[in-house]
C-alpha cells in the first residue's frame, strides 16, 4: 500500500487555500446532543479560499492538471446556488482562467449567495431547464469554446472525478498528521467524490475509520454505485489492483435525512442548524451540512456511537447557502 500512498502524496497540487484546516472539539454540542463519544469537527468550512468547503480540496488537484495541460477555461455545472460552481469560479479567477457555469434553474431576479459570488468572480452562467440538460450543455459549450480557439476543461459535477476525490484522501493524511484518528467520520454526501476520497484515504493511511455519508438528495444505492465507481477510478489512477482500496465494500450511507427534498429544511436539519450555532457558533446549511449534522445527531441518539469513541463531523462548507 505504501507506494500508492507515496503516489498520492506526489500528485501535482495547487495550494488554493492554506492547509491544514483546524479540528475543533465540540464539547457543548456533544453535551446538547447527549452523546458520550468525543465530538470533533474538521473545519473545511474554514478553508480560507473562496469561502472554502470540500470542493476546494478537489479543485487543488484538478487545477494542477488544468495548468499542466495548458487549459485556459474551466467549464462546470450545478444548481444555481451550487457551492461547487462558486469554488470552481474562484479557482479559475485565482489561476487566471475563464469560467463558464451551466446552471440548472431559472436566472434569479436578484443575485444572492453563491450566484452573487459567481458573478463577482467573473464567471459566465448559462441556464438550462433541468439536471439532465447539464452534461450535453457543457459538451456543446466546450465544443464552441474549442472552435473559438480556447482550451477548455470540463470539470464534472461536484469535481467528483477520481483525481478530484483524491483531494479528500489527502485530507485524511492531514488529520493523521494533526494527531486525530476518528472511529467514525460523518459527512454530507451527494455526487460521491467526498465519500470515495475519504474512504480511499482511510485505506491508504491505514485507518479503520467508518465513513458515514448522509445523503443530501439521492437514494443510498445510487450514491453507492457512484462512490464505488470513483473508488475504482482512484485505484486505476494510483496503479492499484481493482478492489485494492475496498471503497465499495466499506461504503455506508443514510438517505433518511433528506426530508422533503434537496435543500428543503426539515425539522431535524432546523434543530441541527440551531444547536450547532448556539453551542459552538458553527454554521450549517439546509442543502448539505445541517442535514448531515442531523444525521449525526440521529445516529448518536440511536446509540450508534460508543462512549470513548472519537466521532468526527467533517464540515464540508456550504455556509454561503445561508445567504441564498
Ligand atoms: C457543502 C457541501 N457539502 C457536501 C457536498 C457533497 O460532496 P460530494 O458531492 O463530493 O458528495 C457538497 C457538494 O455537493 C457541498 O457543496
Amino acid at each position: 500500500m505504501l507506494p500508492a500512498r507515496d503516489r498520492l502524496l506526489a500528485l501535482p497540487h495547487v495550494a488554493l487555500g492554506a492547509l491544514p484546516t483546524p479540528i475543533d472539539d465540540a464539547p457543548r454540542l456533544r453535551d446538547a446532543i447527549g452523546m458520550g463519544a468525543r465530538l470533533v469537527i474538521k473545519r473545511d468550512d474554514a478553508l480560507p479560499f473562496g469561502f472554502g468547503g470540500n470542493k476546494v480540496r478537489k479543485l487543488g488537484l484538478i487545477a494542477a492538471q488544468a495548468l499542466a495541460n495548458g487549459v485556459d477555461t474551466l467549464v462546470t455545472c450545478g444548481g444555481v446556488q451550487s457551492n461547487h460552481c462558486r469554488a470552481t469560479a474562484a479557482a479559475a479567477a485565482r489561476l487566471g482562467m475563464a469560467c463558464h457555469i451551466v446552471a440548472n434553474g431559472t436566472p434569479p431576479e436578484r443575485l444572492t449567495g453563491n450566484a452573487l459570488l459567481d458573478a463577482l468572480l467573473g464567471a459566465q452562467v448559462h441556464y438550462v431547464a433541468d439536471r439532465t440538460a447539464r452534461t450535453p450543455a457543457m459538451d456543446a459549450l466546450a465544443d464552441r469554446l474549442r472552435a473559438e480557439g480556447r482550451k477548455p476543461l470540463i470539470v464534472p459535477l461536484g469535481a467528483s472525478t477520481p483525481l478530484g476525490a483524491l483531494g479528500l484522501a489527502l485530507g485524511v493524511g492531514e488529520i493523521v498528521r494533526q494527531g486525530i484518528v476518528p472511529d467514525v467520520i460523518v459527512h454530507a454526501t451527494s455526487s460521491g467524490g467526498t465519500q470515495a476520497g475519504l474512504l480511499a484515504g482511510c485505506a491508504l493511511f491505514g485507518l479503520r475509520t467508518e465513513v458515514v455519508g448522509i445523503s443530501a438528495d439521492d437514494p443510498v444505492d445510487d450514491i453507492g454505485r457512484v462512490v464505488t465507481a470513483i473508488g475504482g477510478g482512484i485505484e486505476e489512477l494510483l496503479g492499484l489492483a481493482t478492489g485494492a482500496l475496498g471503497v465499495g465494500d466499506r461504503f455506508i450511507a443514510d438517505a433518511s435525512y433528506v426530508g422533503d427534498g434537496y435543500g428543503i429544511p426539515s425539522d431535524a436539519s432546523r434543530e441541527a442548524q440551531r444547536l450547532a450555532a448556539r453551542t459552538e457558533a458553527l454554521f450549517t446549511d439546509h442543502w448539505y451540512t445541517a442535514k448531515a449534522l442531523a444525521g449525526l445527531i440521529g445516529h448518536a441518539r440511536a446509540g450508534r456511537f460508543r462512549d470513548g469513541q472519537v466521532v468526527m463531523f467533517w464540515h464540508t462548507g456550504g455556509q454561503v447557502g445561508l445567504f441564498a
